[in-house]
């Protein structure tokens, strides 16, 4: 039995009758004059509110900008991206991927994880060479060309 699944049993290897995983990719503008101690902020009420909601992702924040992945039922992600949208520390957010597919999770035991930016490629590397679906490499696959035109260097990764 595959231990770190367990939290989650709507994920394709439950069995028959599940459901698609939603996925949304976006990156923001943080607020002028946002401390650390609000991204720590953000990521310890990220760990309390999304296990019950059963999403989980990643937030990687450098520079100025902040960097989300976010995948769970589709009605959780909206309800969250609804909050997102309302949230004073971060504007002007940019849908980078938004996919709802049956697939397995890429991250299933980071209920929220803060990523920091010079790590982030490695991460992504790391979760396409142990992804077992083809959709998640495909996914993955696309972001890292994405990252790889820009988007890391915005972040000031390198
Ligand atoms: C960049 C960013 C990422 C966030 N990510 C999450 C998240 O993954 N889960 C979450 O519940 N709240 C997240 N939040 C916070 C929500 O916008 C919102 O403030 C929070 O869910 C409200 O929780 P509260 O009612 O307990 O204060 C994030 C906020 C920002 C600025």
């Amino acid at each position: 039995m595959n231990t770190t699944h367990q939290a989650f049993g709507d994920e394709p290897h439950a069995g028959p009758g599940l459901r698609p995983l939603y996925q949304v990719v976006y990156c923001s503008r943080a607020s002028e004059g946002l401390q650390d101690s609000a991204v720590d902020r953000i990521i310890a009420t990220s760990r309390r509110h999304n296990p019950q909601r059963g999403i989980t992702g990643l937030l990687v924040y450098g520079s100025g900008i902040f960097f989300q992945w976010i995948e769970g039922p589709r009605d959780s992600i909206e309800e969250l991206m609804g909050q997102l949208r309302r949230d004073p520390r971060h504007h002007d957010i940019v849908t980078l991927a938004e996919t709802e597919e049956v697939r397995e999770r890429l991250f299933p035991d980071w209920t929220m994880e803060l990523v920091q930016a010079s790590d982030i490629r490695d991460v992504l590397v790391d979760a396409r060479d142990t992804a077992n679906d083809a959709h998640s490499v495909e996914a993955l696959t696309l972001l890292l060309e994405q990252l790889d035109a820009g988007l890391l260097g915005a972040m000031g990764a390198h």
